[in-house]
């Protein structure tokens, strides 16, 4: 009897003519198009028409994950078996102001719950942790994956920069597509944020999907939509995931820069900080504790993440990984030993009100400006420099009353700066309607995609 003939293997050519075409896609089609990629055998500009193809027809979740798997695959995963427990981390789709990593790695391992933290720099009006932590004197944010496994067993946390062995492949296709207009799709935003953060050899992952006017994604419904598409990649792809949308209109916290950040997320270690960045640091922490098995729900994780902070353990525990990652652990107890630009320009309000917005897109456009952040990937940070948000929405403030100050190495040179931050906020006559910061919370149970997403 003759064998059943097996479908023809498609070309490459093929394959991307059937994405074009909105033909149902095959996940290994995905999988070889990414290796192709790497060997050398598919050309930049063939994925980059790929690429467009699927940022109109999308990617089911099988292919999303083939997607992410085979992008993981291109690099190395970091080989965390000898740390006990389940291995949790948190990843931020990226804010103004948003230090809360620098608290969170400590905090949660203090409560028992290993993280090891692979992070990003800044880029684009978004600061990235690791320029954060690199404003602590000596710190090495460059480690090997076996100084890395070995910090994160021995002090329960570690917190490294990208290195070139983690989804290269993610590396290749996100400059391409960004040369492209493609970075807006959501299947393929996915499968970067989920190819390098599986490749730490995580059990669960916490997203915080930023939304507002600092954040990638602007609207309610869009980040909902990327948030329950990165739930249910990553539980297909055998990972505990839940994701929170918090707010983003206006800068978390009241630092925006890298030294001060990095003071003011000791400050929330050491039991300070302000409240909104306070609320979404133990809002985080919460569910990794829940993931991580360490609490059977958020009210008894808010209990044990409390506790680490009020006997100090969680400080011991920041004290311990930035010592064994080359800085100063003195930070932790004494944060002026973070170097800050000495000169101070005051915005203050033109007028009585109650502050109605503080934008914080222009708030990280003004720091980048100042050269606490970068426009393009090789620009060296001033860690020095930076904004303090001293008036949030909702505030009342009175006329003079100081809105924001700005350190700053030239206050001459940076007058148009202050003008851009004046700018940044508005008054009004009345209190305006705050959102929560929390704005929704999605698991694999309420993960599902919306009838034609993908
Ligand atoms: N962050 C990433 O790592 N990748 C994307 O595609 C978008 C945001």
């Amino acid at each position: 009897m003759a064998s059943p003939a097996m479908p023809p293997v498609p070309t490459l050519v093929e394959i991307i003519a059937a994405k074009r075409d909105g033909a149902p896609g095959n996940p290994a089609d995905v999988a070889r198009l990414v290796a192709a990629l790497m060997s050398g055998e598919l050309a930049d500009y063939q994925m980059a028409a790929w690429l467009m193809a699927v940022f109109f027809r999308g990617l089911s979740d099988p292919e999303t994950v083939a997607m992410t798997e085979a992008m993981l695959r291109s690099g190395r995963v970091l080989d965390l078996s000898r740390v006990r427990g389940l291995k949790v981390d948190k990843h931020s789709t990226g804010g103004v102001g948003d230090k809360v990593s620098v608290t969170l790695a400590p905090l949660v391992a203090a409560c028992g719950v290993p993280v090891p933290m692979v992070c990003g720099r800044g880029l684009g009006h978004t600061g990235g942790t690791v320029d954060k932590l690199e404003a602590i004197p000596g710190f090495r944010a460059q480690l090997d994956a076996a100084e890395f496994a070995a910090i994160v067993e021995r002090v329960g946390c570690c917190m490294i920069g990208q290195t070139a062995e983690i989804a290269p492949a993610d590396k290749r296709i996100y400059a391409l597509r960004d040369v492209t207009a493609t970075v807006e799709s959501i299947p393929l935003i996915v499968a970067s944020i989920l190819s390098k953060k599986l490749a730490e050899g995580i059990d669960a992952l916490v997203l915080d999907v930023k939304v507002g006017r600092g954040a990638f994604m602007k609207e309610v419904s869009a980040a909902r939509t990327l948030a329950k598409a990165l739930v249910r990649v990553g539980s297909r792809a055998g990972k505990k995931v839940v994701a929170l949308l918090t707010d983003m209109e206006a800068p978390l916290g009241v630092a925006v820069g890298n030294a001060i950040e990095t003071a003011e997320a000791l400050d929330v270690l050491a039991g300070g900080g302000p409240p909104d960045l306070v609320a979404c640091t133990l809002a985080l922490g919460a569910e990794m504790l829940v993931l991580g098995g360490k609490a059977g729900g958020v009210g008894a994780a808010r209990a044990l993440l409390a506790q680490a902070i009020a006997s100090g353990r969680a400080a011991r525990v920041a004290e311990q990984m930035i010592e064994a990652q080359g800085g100063d652990p003195r930070v932790v107890a004494d944060r002026r030993r973070l170097a800050v630009a000495e000169e101070e320009l005051v915005i203050e309000a033109a007028r009585d009100g109650y502050v109605d917005r503080v934008d914080a897109l222009a708030i990280g456009l003004a720091a980048v400006a100042m050269g606490a952040g970068r426009s393009r990937a090789d620009q060296p940070v001033d860690h020095g420099v930076g904004i303090y948000v001293e008036k949030k929405p909702g505030d009342a403030v009175r006329a003079s009353e100081p809105l924001a100050r700005l350190r700053v190495r030239s206050g001459a040179a940076a007058l148009p700066i202050a003008e851009r931050v004046r700018e940044a906020f508005a008054i009004a006559d009345t209190a305006p309607p705050l959102r929560p910061l929390v704005l929704d919370r999605i698991d694999d149970r309420s993960s599902t995609a919306a009838p034609g997403s993908g």
